[in-house]
């Protein structure tokens, strides 16, 4: 796919007011999906971390028109109660929220498992990465009519044991779990839930894994399609999964890796090339 591709505008999401949660920088996975969300006419509000975060994520919001940004810390109850307080009193309602939000302690993004995960790093884990997705789908959902629909970022870590994601790839299981279980509640109020598992990207957080880097070029070379996930293809879900055009899909985990996830055991050729 030629860099820097992107989707023709369109109104998909025309009408539609959304709360994306997990700014950090330019380069956040969820900035690549409000961007295009934009593109398709929605309207969006943005929380960021804190105050810290605010100088980078400013430009970004005002490139694409949006207004409403609130800091929202998702282990303060105190900062998530102001936080949707004042997307309610912005917006009135919400249709689709993007969750995008992880965190782990370096220490426990690297070597043993077994021997490097502590209580405190494996709760931290757990309340930032998973507990924070229970909260904001809680929250959202009230503000939802039948038609919302919520999405979570996930990895395959989840699923298949990846060097070094320790702590994150059980965070991630529940994530997942979560998903479901979440879909399960809200579907009798017609709110949809799905996780996307993203292949590795270049992003902060992949930043705070050991050999994260590594992970990028062994996507490349193990992958069906034999390249990167692209930002557009995660995006494209997102697109997917937020609009009307997901109607009848709930509880449901999607891989947009190239292909990362199905292969067994690697090819010839890119076992020569690794
Ligand atoms: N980068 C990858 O390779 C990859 C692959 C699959 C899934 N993911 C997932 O995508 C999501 C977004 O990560 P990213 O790669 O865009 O990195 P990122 O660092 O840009 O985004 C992580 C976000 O979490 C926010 N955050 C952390 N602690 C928080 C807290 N206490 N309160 C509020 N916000 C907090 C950060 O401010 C940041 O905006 C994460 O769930 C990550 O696990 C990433």
């Amino acid at each position: 796919m030629a860099e820097g591709w992107s989707f023709p505008k369109g109104e998909l999401l025309a009408g539609k007011k959304g709360l994306v949660m997990g700014v950090a920088n330019d380069k956040s996975i969820a900035w690549g999906i409000a961007s295009q969300l934009a593109a398709q006419g929605a309207e969006l509000a943005f929380t960021y971390m804190g105050e810290a975060l605010e100088r980078r994520v400013r430009p970004l919001v005002e490139s694409i028109g949006a207004e409403v940004m609130i800091p929202a810390d998702v282990t303060d109850d105190g900062s998530m109660d102001a936080a949707f307080a004042e997307v309610e009193r912005r917006f009135g309602r919400l249709d689709f929220l993007v969750h995008s939000i992880a965190f782990a302690n370096r220490e426990e993004l690297k070597g043993s498992f077994i021997d490097n995960t502590t209580r405190e790093g494996f709760l931290t884990a757990m309340n930032v990465s998973v507990f924070s997705f229970v909260d904001s789908a809680r929250r959202a959902a009230r503000l939802m009519q039948p038609g919302g629909s919520i999405i979570t970022m996930t990895y395959l870590g989840s699923e298949r044991v990846i060097p070094n994601y320790n702590t994150m790839g059980v965070a991630k299981a529940a994530l997942e779990a979560a998903t479901r279980y979440a879909a399960k509640d809200l579907g009798s109020k017609g709110v949809r839930v799905n996780a996307i598992s993203a292949g590795a990207m270049r992003t902060l957080s992949l930043a705070g894994i050991a050999g994260g880097r590594e992970k990028l070029s062994q996507g490349r070379k193990f992958s069906a399609l034999k390249e990167d996930t692209s930002m557009e293809g995660v995006a494209g879900a997102a697109l997917w999964l937020l609009s009307d055009l997901g109607r009848s899909t709930t509880g449901e985990v999607v891989h947009v890796d190239a292909g990362f996830h199905m292969i067994g055991l690697p090819d010839e050729e890119a076992e020569q090339t690794a």
